[in-house]
Protein backbone atom coordinates (compact mmCIF):
# COMPACT_ATOMS: atom_id res chain seq x y z
CA UNK A 1 0.00 0.00 0.00
CA UNK A 2 1.41 3.72 -0.59
CA UNK A 3 2.69 4.85 2.44
CA UNK A 4 0.74 8.18 2.18
CA UNK A 5 -3.09 6.24 1.88
CA UNK A 6 -1.95 4.10 5.15
CA UNK A 7 -0.46 7.00 7.11
CA UNK A 8 -4.40 8.76 6.51
CA UNK A 9 -5.99 5.62 7.47
CA UNK A 10 -4.27 5.70 10.51
CA UNK A 11 -5.24 9.38 11.38
CA UNK A 12 -8.93 9.00 10.25
CA UNK A 13 -8.89 6.25 12.73
CA UNK A 14 -7.60 7.47 15.50
CA UNK A 15 -9.33 11.12 15.10
CA UNK A 16 -12.62 9.13 15.49
CA UNK A 17 -11.27 6.73 18.16
CA UNK A 18 -10.99 9.96 20.46
CA UNK A 19 -13.41 9.99 22.98
CA UNK A 20 -15.42 12.60 24.19
CA UNK A 21 -17.98 13.47 27.53
CA UNK A 22 -21.25 13.53 26.57
CA UNK A 23 -21.85 16.98 28.58
CA UNK A 24 -22.13 19.54 28.06
CA UNK A 25 -23.07 19.04 24.40
CA UNK A 26 -22.70 22.64 23.11
CA UNK A 27 -18.79 22.24 23.79
CA UNK A 28 -18.41 18.76 22.08
CA UNK A 29 -20.38 18.41 19.04
CA UNK A 30 -18.58 21.40 17.49
CA UNK A 31 -15.26 20.19 17.97
CA UNK A 32 -16.61 16.39 16.63
CA UNK A 33 -18.11 18.98 13.69
CA UNK A 34 -14.76 20.45 12.79
CA UNK A 35 -12.78 17.52 13.82
CA UNK A 36 -14.32 14.30 11.93
CA UNK A 37 -14.73 15.37 8.11
CA UNK A 38 -12.66 16.78 5.01
CA UNK A 39 -9.39 18.38 5.19
CA UNK A 40 -5.85 16.88 3.89
CA UNK A 41 -4.70 16.46 7.56
CA UNK A 42 -1.40 17.64 6.11
CA UNK A 43 0.42 18.39 9.26
CA UNK A 44 -0.12 14.87 11.14
CA UNK A 45 0.74 13.37 7.34
CA UNK A 46 4.29 15.53 7.77
CA UNK A 47 4.80 14.01 11.24
CA UNK A 48 4.33 10.48 10.54
CA UNK A 49 5.51 10.32 6.80
CA UNK A 50 8.98 11.98 8.27
CA UNK A 51 9.02 8.98 11.62
CA UNK A 52 8.01 6.59 9.10
CA UNK A 53 11.51 7.13 7.57
CA UNK A 54 13.04 6.57 10.63
CA UNK A 55 11.10 3.83 12.40
CA UNK A 56 8.32 0.87 11.87
CA UNK A 57 6.48 1.51 15.06
CA UNK A 58 3.94 4.24 13.69
CA UNK A 59 1.37 3.72 16.74
CA UNK A 60 3.72 5.68 19.08
CA UNK A 61 3.70 8.58 16.87
CA UNK A 62 -0.38 8.71 16.54
CA UNK A 63 -1.06 10.78 19.31
CA UNK A 64 1.21 13.68 18.87
CA UNK A 65 -0.01 13.67 15.17
CA UNK A 66 -3.29 14.24 16.18
CA UNK A 67 -2.08 16.70 18.66
CA UNK A 68 -1.18 18.81 15.61
CA UNK A 69 -4.34 18.33 13.66
CA UNK A 70 -6.48 19.25 16.96
CA UNK A 71 -4.60 21.93 17.15
CA UNK A 72 -4.29 22.97 13.39
CA UNK A 73 -8.08 22.91 13.78
CA UNK A 74 -8.45 24.95 16.57
CA UNK A 75 -6.53 27.75 15.12
CA UNK A 76 -9.34 27.19 11.90
CA UNK A 77 -12.06 27.88 14.54
CA UNK A 78 -10.61 31.19 15.88
CA UNK A 79 -9.76 31.99 12.26
CA UNK A 80 -12.67 31.89 11.09
CA UNK A 81 -14.27 34.11 13.35
CA UNK A 82 -11.54 36.81 13.06
CA UNK A 83 -11.97 36.42 9.14
CA UNK A 84 -15.79 36.59 9.31
CA UNK A 85 -15.48 33.69 7.18
CA UNK A 86 -18.89 31.59 7.11
CA UNK A 87 -17.50 28.39 5.17
CA UNK A 88 -14.78 25.76 5.75
CA UNK A 89 -14.69 22.50 4.02
CA UNK A 90 -17.69 23.47 2.43
CA UNK A 91 -19.65 23.54 5.52
CA UNK A 92 -20.90 26.21 7.50
CA UNK A 93 -18.07 27.75 9.99
CA UNK A 94 -18.83 27.10 13.84
CA UNK A 95 -19.63 30.85 14.67
CA UNK A 96 -22.42 30.68 11.37
CA UNK A 97 -23.89 26.98 12.68
CA UNK A 98 -23.75 27.48 16.00
CA UNK A 99 -22.65 31.26 17.67
CA UNK A 100 -19.18 33.17 18.42
CA UNK A 101 -19.02 32.42 22.44
CA UNK A 102 -19.02 28.43 20.87
CA UNK A 103 -16.37 29.31 18.20
CA UNK A 104 -14.75 30.83 21.05
CA UNK A 105 -14.80 27.96 23.93
CA UNK A 106 -14.97 25.00 21.76
CA UNK A 107 -11.94 26.43 20.19
CA UNK A 108 -10.04 26.71 23.17
CA UNK A 109 -11.27 23.44 24.58
CA UNK A 110 -9.27 21.74 21.40
CA UNK A 111 -6.07 23.95 22.05
CA UNK A 112 -6.18 22.03 25.52
CA UNK A 113 -7.20 18.85 24.12
CA UNK A 114 -4.22 19.47 21.74
CA UNK A 115 -1.66 19.64 24.36
CA UNK A 116 -3.34 17.04 26.19
CA UNK A 117 -2.95 14.24 23.01
CA UNK A 118 0.86 15.44 22.16
CA UNK A 119 1.55 14.56 26.29
CA UNK A 120 0.35 11.55 26.15
CA UNK A 121 3.26 10.80 23.31
CA UNK A 122 5.45 8.09 24.60
CA UNK A 123 8.95 8.71 23.85
CA UNK A 124 12.29 9.39 25.10
CA UNK A 125 12.10 13.38 23.89
CA UNK A 126 9.13 14.22 24.58
CA UNK A 127 10.22 17.22 26.47
CA UNK A 128 11.60 18.51 23.52
CA UNK A 129 8.41 17.88 21.42
CA UNK A 130 6.19 20.13 24.14
CA UNK A 131 8.66 22.68 23.82
CA UNK A 132 8.33 23.03 20.15
CA UNK A 133 5.10 22.64 19.60
CA UNK A 134 4.38 25.08 22.59
CA UNK A 135 6.99 27.74 20.93
CA UNK A 136 4.94 27.06 17.60
CA UNK A 137 1.79 27.62 18.66
CA UNK A 138 2.38 31.26 20.10
CA UNK A 139 4.53 32.06 16.67
CA UNK A 140 1.17 31.32 14.98
CA UNK A 141 -0.96 33.94 17.45
CA UNK A 142 2.00 36.19 16.71
CA UNK A 143 1.40 35.88 13.20
CA UNK A 144 -2.15 35.95 13.11
CA UNK A 145 -1.82 39.31 15.09
CA UNK A 146 0.53 40.60 11.95
CA UNK A 147 -2.27 39.37 9.66
CA UNK A 148 -5.01 41.41 11.73
CA UNK A 149 -2.90 44.83 12.25
CA UNK A 150 -2.10 44.37 8.08
CA UNK A 151 -5.81 44.93 7.24
CA UNK A 152 -5.52 48.53 8.36
CA UNK A 153 -2.13 49.50 6.66
CA UNK A 154 -1.79 50.26 3.52
CA UNK A 155 2.10 49.80 3.36
CA UNK A 156 2.89 46.18 3.91
CA UNK A 157 5.52 44.99 2.54
CA UNK A 158 6.74 41.47 0.38
CA UNK A 159 9.34 41.09 3.30
CA UNK A 160 6.83 41.96 6.07
CA UNK A 161 4.22 39.80 4.14
CA UNK A 162 6.89 36.26 4.17
CA UNK A 163 7.51 37.06 7.91
CA UNK A 164 3.66 37.01 8.45
CA UNK A 165 3.03 33.74 6.72
CA UNK A 166 6.30 32.21 8.28
CA UNK A 167 4.71 32.67 11.57
CA UNK A 168 1.05 31.80 10.94
CA UNK A 169 1.58 28.94 8.47
CA UNK A 170 4.99 27.66 7.58
CA UNK A 171 6.30 27.67 11.08
CA UNK A 172 3.59 24.49 12.03
CA UNK A 173 4.66 22.53 8.93
CA UNK A 174 8.09 22.83 10.32
CA UNK A 175 7.01 21.87 13.70
CA UNK A 176 4.80 18.74 12.45
CA UNK A 177 8.25 17.44 10.30
CA UNK A 178 10.68 18.30 13.58
CA UNK A 179 8.61 16.74 15.68
CA UNK A 180 8.38 13.26 13.50
CA UNK A 181 12.42 13.13 13.61
CA UNK A 182 12.32 13.99 17.48
CA UNK A 183 9.67 11.40 18.50
CA UNK A 184 11.55 8.67 16.14
CA UNK A 185 15.58 10.02 17.81
CA UNK A 186 16.82 10.91 14.43
CA UNK A 187 20.00 12.60 14.03
CA UNK A 188 19.63 16.36 15.25
CA UNK A 189 20.97 17.76 12.13
CA UNK A 190 18.37 15.72 10.39
CA UNK A 191 15.36 17.45 12.70
CA UNK A 192 16.74 20.44 11.78
CA UNK A 193 16.89 20.66 7.61
CA UNK A 194 13.65 18.72 7.88
CA UNK A 195 12.44 22.00 9.49
CA UNK A 196 13.96 24.43 7.04
CA UNK A 197 12.15 21.70 4.24
CA UNK A 198 8.95 22.24 5.54
CA UNK A 199 8.79 25.82 6.33
CA UNK A 200 9.85 26.39 2.74
CA UNK A 201 7.14 24.21 1.32
CA UNK A 202 4.69 26.16 4.34
CA UNK A 203 5.79 29.69 2.64
CA UNK A 204 4.60 27.97 -0.72
CA UNK A 205 1.34 26.61 0.89
CA UNK A 206 0.16 30.08 2.33
CA UNK A 207 1.19 31.76 -1.33
CA UNK A 208 -0.97 29.31 -3.10
CA UNK A 209 -3.94 29.70 -0.41
CA UNK A 210 -4.10 33.07 -1.09
CA UNK A 211 -3.88 32.51 -4.75
CA UNK A 212 -6.51 29.94 -4.17
CA UNK A 213 -8.81 32.70 -2.61
CA UNK A 214 -8.83 34.84 -5.88
CA UNK A 215 -8.60 32.16 -8.24
CA UNK A 216 -10.05 28.65 -6.99
CA UNK A 217 -12.67 26.68 -7.97
CA UNK A 218 -16.06 27.73 -5.20
CA UNK A 219 -17.14 23.96 -5.79
CA UNK A 220 -13.87 22.18 -4.12
CA UNK A 221 -12.35 25.37 -2.55
CA UNK A 222 -14.21 24.43 0.60
CA UNK A 223 -14.32 28.15 1.28
CA UNK A 224 -15.63 31.56 -0.35
CA UNK A 225 -13.86 33.02 -3.49
CA UNK A 226 -12.68 37.11 -2.52
CA UNK A 227 -12.63 36.39 1.25
CA UNK A 228 -9.15 37.75 1.64
CA UNK A 229 -10.26 41.03 -0.66
CA UNK A 230 -13.19 41.85 1.61
CA UNK A 231 -11.37 41.75 4.34
CA UNK A 232 -8.50 43.99 2.83
CA UNK A 233 -5.90 41.13 3.82
CA UNK A 234 -2.60 41.97 2.52
CA UNK A 235 -1.72 38.87 0.75
CA UNK A 236 0.82 38.46 -1.85
CA UNK A 237 -1.34 39.40 -4.58
CA UNK A 238 -2.60 42.58 -3.41
CA UNK A 239 0.58 43.65 -2.40
CA UNK A 240 2.57 43.08 -5.11
CA UNK A 241 -0.32 44.89 -7.23
CA UNK A 242 -0.13 47.81 -4.86
CA UNK A 243 4.01 47.69 -6.07
CA UNK A 244 3.40 46.67 -9.95
CA UNK A 245 0.04 48.97 -11.03
CA UNK A 246 0.89 52.53 -12.03
CA UNK A 247 -0.62 55.71 -10.26
CA UNK A 248 -3.92 55.80 -11.71
CA UNK A 249 -4.51 51.82 -11.10
CA UNK A 250 -2.84 51.92 -7.85
CA UNK A 251 -5.72 54.97 -6.68
CA UNK A 252 -8.49 52.53 -8.05
CA UNK A 253 -7.51 49.65 -6.35
CA UNK A 254 -7.34 51.48 -3.12
CA UNK A 255 -10.39 53.36 -3.41
CA UNK A 256 -12.04 49.63 -4.39
CA UNK A 257 -10.76 47.84 -0.87
CA UNK A 258 -11.16 50.54 0.78
CA UNK A 259 -14.94 50.97 -0.30
CA UNK A 260 -17.24 49.26 2.48
CA UNK A 261 -20.70 49.81 0.22
CA UNK A 262 -19.83 47.92 -2.70
CA UNK A 263 -21.72 44.45 -3.65
CA UNK A 264 -19.16 41.84 -2.29
CA UNK A 265 -18.99 39.75 -5.47
CA UNK A 266 -19.24 43.32 -7.67
CA UNK A 267 -15.52 44.23 -5.33
CA UNK A 268 -14.25 41.32 -5.89
CA UNK A 269 -14.08 40.81 -9.51
CA UNK A 270 -12.68 44.81 -9.81
CA UNK A 271 -10.20 43.86 -7.83
CA UNK A 272 -9.39 40.70 -9.98
CA UNK A 273 -9.70 42.15 -12.90
CA UNK A 274 -6.21 44.79 -11.93
CA UNK A 275 -4.47 41.46 -10.40
CA UNK A 276 -5.08 40.19 -14.19
CA UNK A 277 -3.79 43.64 -15.87
CA UNK A 278 -0.72 43.34 -13.34
CA UNK A 279 0.25 39.77 -13.97
CA UNK A 280 -0.35 39.11 -10.61
CA UNK A 281 -1.66 35.51 -11.02
CA UNK A 282 2.08 34.27 -12.49
CA UNK A 283 4.07 36.55 -10.11
CA UNK A 284 2.59 34.53 -7.22
CA UNK A 285 2.99 30.79 -9.02
CA UNK A 286 6.63 32.16 -9.80
CA UNK A 287 7.09 32.72 -6.35
CA UNK A 288 5.82 29.19 -5.50
CA UNK A 289 7.98 27.67 -7.64
CA UNK A 290 10.78 29.85 -5.97
CA UNK A 291 10.13 28.39 -2.53
CA UNK A 292 9.47 24.94 -3.68
CA UNK A 293 13.30 24.98 -5.10
CA UNK A 294 14.39 26.27 -1.85
CA UNK A 295 12.88 23.53 0.34
CA UNK A 296 14.46 21.11 -2.18
CA UNK A 297 17.52 22.34 -1.79
CA UNK A 298 16.85 22.17 2.16
CA UNK A 299 15.97 17.94 1.83
CA UNK A 300 19.24 17.18 -0.02
CA UNK A 301 20.59 18.09 3.62
CA UNK A 302 18.81 15.35 5.50
CA UNK A 303 20.83 12.35 5.82
CA UNK A 304 19.01 9.85 4.53
CA UNK A 305 18.99 7.65 1.69
CA UNK A 306 17.91 9.42 -1.58
CA UNK A 307 14.95 6.96 -1.72
CA UNK A 308 13.25 7.92 1.49
CA UNK A 309 13.81 11.56 0.95
CA UNK A 310 11.68 11.32 -2.23
CA UNK A 311 8.77 9.80 -0.57
CA UNK A 312 8.67 13.54 1.27
CA UNK A 313 9.34 15.07 -2.09
CA UNK A 314 6.16 13.58 -3.47
CA UNK A 315 4.25 14.41 -0.95
CA UNK A 316 5.24 18.30 -0.62
CA UNK A 317 4.67 18.37 -4.46
CA UNK A 318 1.49 16.64 -4.59
CA UNK A 319 0.50 19.60 -2.47
CA UNK A 320 0.99 22.28 -5.51
CA UNK A 321 -1.63 21.12 -7.37
CA UNK A 322 -3.69 20.81 -4.71
CA UNK A 323 -7.29 23.01 -5.19
CA UNK A 324 -8.81 22.79 -1.71
C1 LIG B 1 -5.87 26.09 6.08
O1 LIG B 1 -5.07 24.96 6.18
C2 LIG B 1 -5.18 27.21 6.75
C3 LIG B 1 -3.93 27.60 6.11
C4 LIG B 1 -2.78 27.55 6.71
C5 LIG B 1 -3.93 28.08 4.72
P1 LIG B 1 -5.32 23.68 5.29
O2 LIG B 1 -5.41 24.06 3.84
O3 LIG B 1 -4.31 22.66 5.65
O4 LIG B 1 -6.77 23.22 5.78
P2 LIG B 1 -7.46 21.80 5.78
O5 LIG B 1 -7.20 21.22 7.15
O6 LIG B 1 -6.90 20.95 4.68
O7 LIG B 1 -8.93 22.09 5.59
C1 LIG C 1 -4.47 30.74 7.89
O1 LIG C 1 -4.65 31.91 7.23
C2 LIG C 1 -3.65 30.82 9.12
C3 LIG C 1 -4.19 30.08 10.27
C4 LIG C 1 -5.34 29.50 10.31
C5 LIG C 1 -3.36 30.06 11.46
P1 LIG C 1 -5.98 32.10 6.37
O2 LIG C 1 -6.93 32.96 7.12
O3 LIG C 1 -5.58 32.52 5.00
O4 LIG C 1 -6.58 30.61 6.30
P2 LIG C 1 -7.94 30.23 5.58
O5 LIG C 1 -7.84 30.70 4.16
O6 LIG C 1 -9.04 30.90 6.32
O7 LIG C 1 -7.99 28.73 5.66
MG1 LIG D 1 -6.79 34.34 8.65
MG1 LIG E 1 -9.06 32.70 7.26
MG1 LIG F 1 -6.63 31.95 3.22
Amino acid sequence: MNPKSNILQRIEAALAAVPYPSSPEGLYEPIQYVLEEGGKRLRPTLLLLVYSLYRDDLERAIPAAIGLETYHNHTLLHDDLMDHADLRRGRATVHRKWDENTAILSGDTMLIMAFRHVMACQCTRRADVLDLFARTAQEICEGQQFDINFETRNDVTVDEYLEMIRLKTAVFLGCATKAGALIADAPEADAEALYAFAQHVGLAFQLQDDYLDVYGDPAVFGKKIGGDILCGKKTYLLINAFNKADADTRQRLSALIADKTMPAEEKIAAVTDIYNECGIPQLTLAAIDHFYALAEEALTRVALPAQKRTVLWEYAQSLLGRKS
